[in-house]
């Protein structure tokens, strides 16, 4: 599969995604030489624009660290071009088409990419005039096609299968690669090792040692910006119910036949399966309001945003797993905008130690942190150096900067963007996944929708709202008696 050549056509080459991933994704992939030197790049947008200006965009949040990253950017803007059209007019699409077969004759290209970076409403129309204008079979004219999806993949269970229904008109499931950028995360990809390569996570992995699960997204930013957008999903479409989701499936999944895409897969649809759909007693919601200082604007203060809406900026939910490995186990999805600290973790928390030979223990954790700060850490109870025999907690720590200080972690997109081009679906979102996904959240996203929850306000960098810590202690979640810090936390 990698013997192919290229040409990538990136849709919607002028808007937010395009600019800030998909370009420095692929030079990233160019520069590193895992990009074929003769690939060639075309943007395709609404917007009329001369090569130069173009070039502007594809390398605006390019960041260039040496010279020959400098170098590097000259040579990579050389296989760039692009085309404007408007998004379904059929001869817009030809002209698409002439230039793209213009550029394969001279590269000798024989397969194209093409990366929907799109808003949803047009989402349906430039994938019907792609396959009727831009589309080759590889039996008949040797061109294979494949073509890589963003998110949102419809707002419930319903306009997802709609969706779906659309897109699987056009293009056969092995074509479509979904992406979850968080699939692309280093950390996340870590998880199958960890847990199948290593007899001591192996074998604790599951509700007989395991007391409570807590998956947590936290950004410091806010919606600035895109709130208008933001408003009509919320936090639980725009990080939970797929982000954190695709971390609670490979956390929790059973051990695949093997690292084959289909293996792998199905055991993620598995696993969601045994899941519930979450009941409204589990769930906290929360939407930020203005700084303590009042210097940062709170979530409806944006123009965009409705007055009075209530979409959640912050939410928390308790997921349950009805097997025989996670039954009573909860999984706790926390995530939101505008807080104290960026990180994105997961921490595992096991069950207290029976009897009562010593005191002041602390739960066992392993907590694998995704980002920033790549590590995986394991929180334990040591004897305290000296003399007597008091515990003190300690961990065994894998902190990435300073064990794997010479490595470079690549980015999410260039790792899909690499596995696509190869044909690996492996970290790839499927029809029925999704699905599965939507099942879980769909009700209680219908009840956020309908009002039927305030969300609880919090201060704009603040910890959150008041409660989630009530809420993670109703599930199980305990501090332990000795405060411990993780030496590697960046911030408070
Ligand atoms: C996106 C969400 O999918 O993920 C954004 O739409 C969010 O709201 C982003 O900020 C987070 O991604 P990362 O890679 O910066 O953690």
């Amino acid at each position: 599969d990698s013997k192919h050549l290229y040409t990538v056509i990136v849709l919607g080459a002028s808007g937010d995604l395009a600019k800030k991933k998909t370009f420095p994704a692929l030079f990233g992939l160019y520069k590193n030489k895992y990009l074929d030197q003769n690939t060639r790049i075309i943007g395709y947008a609404r917007t009329k624009m001369d090569q130069t200006t173009f070039e502007g965009h594809v390398s605006k949040y390019i960041k260039l660290k040496t010279e020959a990253d400098k170098a590097a950017l000259q040579q990579f803007l050389k296989l760039c071009s692009y085309q404007d059209g408007q998004y379904d007019q059929d001869k817009d699409f030809q002209n698409l088409e002439k230039h793209i077969l213009e550029v394969e004759k001279a590269s000798g290209s024989t397969a194209r990419l093409f990366y929907m970076a799109l808003p949803p409403s047009v989402f349906i129309p430039v994938a019907t005039s792609l396959k009727r204008n831009n589309y080759h079979s590889v039996e008949k004219d040797g061109i294979l096609t494949r073509l890589i999806v963003e998110k949102p993949f419809g707002m419930d269970l319903e306009s997802s299968r709609k969706l779906g229904r659309e897109l699987g008109a056009l293009f056969n499931e092995d074509e479509i690669y979904r992406i979850d950028h968080y699939l692309g995360k280093e950390m996340v990809k870590n998880l199958m090792i960890l847990r199948f390569a290593n007899v001591i996570f192996g074998s604790v992995w599951n509700r007989q040692s395991i007391d409570n699960v807590q998956i947590t997204f936290k950004e410091k930013i806010g919606t600035e910006g895109r709130g208008g957008y933001f408003d009509e999903f919320g936090i639980i479409r725009d990080v939970m119910q797929n982000h954190l989701l695709q971390i609670l499936s490979l956390v929790a999944m059973e051990p695949p036949v093997s690292l084959s895409a289909e293996d792998v897969r199905d055991e993620k649809v598995k696993v969601l399966r045994f899941i519930p759909p979450i009941v409204k007693e589990n769930v906290l919601l929360g939407q930020y309001g203005k700084s303590e200082d009042g210097k940062e604007p709170g979530y409806l203060d944006d123009k965009t945003v409705p007055h009075g809406s209530k979409t959640p900026t912050y939410a928390a939910a308790t997921l349950f797993i009805h097997n025989d490995r996670w039954s009573g186990v909860p999984f706790m999805l926390k995530c939101g905008k505008a807080l104290d600290q960026q990180k994105t973790e997961i921490r595992i928390q096991f069950k207290d130690v029976p009897g009562n030979l010593f005191t002041g223990l602390s739960r066992n954790e392993i907590v694998i942190r995704v980002q920033p700060n790549e590590a995986v850490y394991v929180k334990m109870m040591n004897k305290e150096p000296g003399l007597g025999m008091k515990t003190i907690i300690s961990d065994l720590d894998l902190s990435y900067s300073s064990r794997f200080n010479d490595s470079v972690i690549p980015e999410a997109y260039e790792s899909l963007i690499l596995d696509a081009l190869n044909g690996d679906h492996s970290n790839f979102v499927r029809d029925d996944e999704l699905d599965a996904a939507w099942k879980i959240f769909t009700p209680i996203l219908k009840t956020i929708d309908q009002g039927a929850i305030d969300p609880i306000p919090y201060a704009y960098g603040s910890r959150g709202p008041k409660g989630v810590s009530e809420f993670v202690a109703k599930h199980g979640y305990t501090r332990g008696e000795q405060a411990y810090v993780w030496p590697l936390h960046s911030e408070a």
